[in-house]
């Protein structure tokens, strides 16, 4: 391999469309520094991924960069670490697609302590169904479960649920007993939702939750993925002692609500970035995403699969909307 070249997708922070992204070859000489080299097999497609490849918003720290802040394959090096050559392992986050040439290249070089050795129960595809999004949902739940959210308390609510992490939301939290409403733009696709564990299916058109300081009292908590005004107002209508976590910000970054929520019912609003997640709680959630916490439904969760060829267009349809549940993304040396 070492004066082949392999496939990546590049990205030029610096370009407009249509040569901000470039479909290359790159060598081996090319990848950036770490102890251990991959020969990646998926990647997934996140929001963050999508807003980077259109530039949408500024996400590249260092410019041109391969994308994919998602990344699973085989050790093909290892170094010093002990790492045996064919391991599956992982890669979410750490600067993955932002500082560091990310998931989608054939070929990638990283840091040992980035690498979360692939646990028994899941293969390297089924790590990327569940790629950041699985991660950040599970980050959601152990925050949720860390402040004593109890079944008890009430309904969930879970936002943008058509999306990766808040379909993953739907179906973390509906099996391990919550009863789940979905909260989604498309409607159409209760069936769906449905079958991934929630209760009940609302639709965010006709959603018109009040604005007083305090309204009434309803969810038991909310897992959050759409942020701006929507977050603003569901602060009001958590039960006493609900959590919310705030995850995302498809709907906007703003937050306006009053300290009521907070001051008279005891709601607590959690924060969750998986980007930087501690490494002992990656290790940790990983191995709860093969075991206790591993979707049932994975192959209802994956939606679609695609090369590092579609990734503009279907980008540019996570923006608008357009997406649901995960999207794959298959690395083949071909490209
Ligand atoms: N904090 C973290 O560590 C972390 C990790 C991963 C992702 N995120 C954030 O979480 C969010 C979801 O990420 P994802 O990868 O799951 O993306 P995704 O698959 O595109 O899901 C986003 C969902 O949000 C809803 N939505 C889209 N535009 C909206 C709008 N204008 N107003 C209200 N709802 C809208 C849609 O769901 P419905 O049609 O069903 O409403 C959409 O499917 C993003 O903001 C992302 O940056 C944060």
């Amino acid at each position: 391999m070492s004066s082949e070249t392999f496939p990546a997708l590049m990205i030029h922070e610096d370009r407009l469309a249509p040569g901000r992204v470039e479909l290359c070859r790159l060598s081996r000489a090319e990848l950036m520094d770490g102890e251990v080299e991959i020969a990646v097999e998926y990647s997934s497609l996140n929001y963050k991924d999508a807003l980077a490849i259109t530039g949408g918003a500024r996400i590249l720290r260092h410019s041109p960069l391969v994308g994919g802040i998602d990344a699973a394959g085989r050790v093909v090096e290892s170094g010093q670490t002990g790492l045996p050559v064919g391991t599956p392992v992982l890669v979410t986050g750490c600067g993955l697609g932002e500082l560091h040439h990310g998931g989608y290249a054939a070929r990638l070089r990283v840091p040992a302590d980035w690498i979360i050795p692939i646990p028994e129960g899941l293969d390297t595809r089924e790590a990327m169904l569940l790629g950041t999004a699985g991660l950040t949902a599970a980050l959601a739940l152990s925050r949720l479960e860390d402040n004593r959210q109890s079944v008890e308390a009430g309904p969930m609510l879970v936002t943008g649920a058509s999306g990766g992490v808040g379909a993953l939301a739907v179906s973390l939290l509906a099996a391990r007993g919550f009863e789940v409403v979905a909260l989604t733009g498309k409607p159409e696709l209760t069936d769906w939702l449905m079958g991934l564990g929630a209760s009940r299916v609302l639709d965010r058109a006709a959603f018109r939750p009040g604005r007083r300081p305090l309204e009434k009292a309803q969810w038991g908590g909310v897992v959050d993925t759409v942020g701006g005004e929507l977050l603003g107002t569901l602060t009001r209508g958590v039960r006493p002692w609900g959590n919310i976590v705030s995850i995302g910000l498809a709907g906007g970054a703003d937050l306006h609500t009053t300290v009521m929520p907070f001051i008279l019912r005891g709601v607590s609003l959690l924060g969750v970035t998986s980007a930087n997640c501690p490494r002992d709680q990656r290790l940790h959630l990983w191995q709860r995403l093969a075991s206790d916490l591993r979707p049932s439904d994975l192959a209802a969760l994956h939606t679609r699969t695609v090369g590092l060829a579609e990734l503009v267009e279907v980008s540019e349809q996570m923006l608008g909307g357009r997406t649901y549940g995960r999207t794959l993304v298959e690395i083949t040396a071909s490209g």
